[in-house]
């Protein structure tokens, strides 16, 4: 059974990997999109398919969560029409994987403003309309890197350590209204995220999953949709995904050949 038929639920970074997965299963439970990220022909492509195969209203916007007035402005478009039921938070990315003493800073830059500082901005323009109508859940895409750090991973982390303190501070924050905040947060998982990160180098990142057999953005999307379909009495607060091959971020388990 689908608690969210009709809702209408918002998904940034739904051009690629979870957040794609997301709109997708989100649209099978029946709820209209809202689908943002910058890619706006892999927006429309989706989008276009999900509309007619689920019978769903998609409407789609070429966003940067960076740039604070494209979100604001944007927002308030989308606000004009109907107010979003929910919110996954999801556009985020890795940039390199450097020890402190050697990291890029256009590379903090770009984890800190999307990662952090976007969700915030797509946070802030939202949630007073979820207030006003005592109605509404926000999702936010965490990682198994927002309680663990690993080497070379420091920035990254620290972006999720970043996500992971948002959610809690928005939840208690909303204490006695009926909006839930929650946060999934996985482990490794297969998506563009390692070609990013690495900047297409295709082998560094397939390496990255060598001999394991990791999440997929489907898996993640189950859990999303799951913590959306919950009762609302029920907030799932956090729930952290591993492949069965990760036990830990120091603990990977890789099948030789
Ligand atoms: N894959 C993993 O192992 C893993 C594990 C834990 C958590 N996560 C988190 O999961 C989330 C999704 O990542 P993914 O694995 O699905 O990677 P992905 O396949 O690279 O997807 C990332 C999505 O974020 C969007 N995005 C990036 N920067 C953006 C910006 N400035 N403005 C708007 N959208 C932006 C991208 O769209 P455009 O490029 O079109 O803008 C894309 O749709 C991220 O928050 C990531 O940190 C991933």
């Amino acid at each position: 059974m689908s608690r969210i038929r009709g809702k209408l639920a918002l998904v940034t970074g739904a051009s690629s990997g979870i957040g794609a997965a997301c709109a997708e299963l989100l649209a099978r439970d029946g709820a209209d999109l809202i689908l943002w990220a910058r890619r706006e022909d892999r927006l429309r492509a989706l989008g276009d398919r999900l509309a007619r195969e689920f019978d769903v209203e998609v409407r789609i916007a070429s966003v940067d969560v960076r740039d604070r007035d494209a979100v604001f402005s944007e927002a308030a478009a989308t606000l004009a029409g109907r107010v979003p039921d929910i919110l996954v938070n999801n556009a985020g990315l890795g940039a390199g994987l450097a020890p402190i003493h050697e990291g890029e800073l256009d590379d903090w830059d770009r984890m800190i403003d999307t990662n952090v500082k976007g969700l915030l901005f797509v946070t802030r323009a939202f949630l007073p309309a979820m207030v006003e109508r005592d109605a509404g859940h926000i999702v936010n895409i965490g990682s198994i890197a927002g309680s663990q750090v690993y080497p070379s991973g420091g920035v990254y982390c620290a972006s999720k350590f970043a996500v992971r303190a948002i959610t809690e501070g928005t939840s208690i924050d909303l204490l006695g209204t009926s909006i839930r905040v929650s946060s999934v947060s996985p482990g490794l998982a297969e998506t563009e995220f390692s070609l990013v990160r690495f900047e297409g180098d295709e082998a560094r990142a397939e390496a990255v999953y060598d001999g394991l057999d990791p999440l997929t953005g489907r898996d993640i999307a189950e859990a999303v949709s799951f913590v959306v379909n919950a009762p609302p009495h029920v907030n799932v607060s956090e729930l952290q995904l591993l492949a069965t091959d990760q036990r830990s971020v120091h603990h990977i388990h890789r099948r030789t050949s």
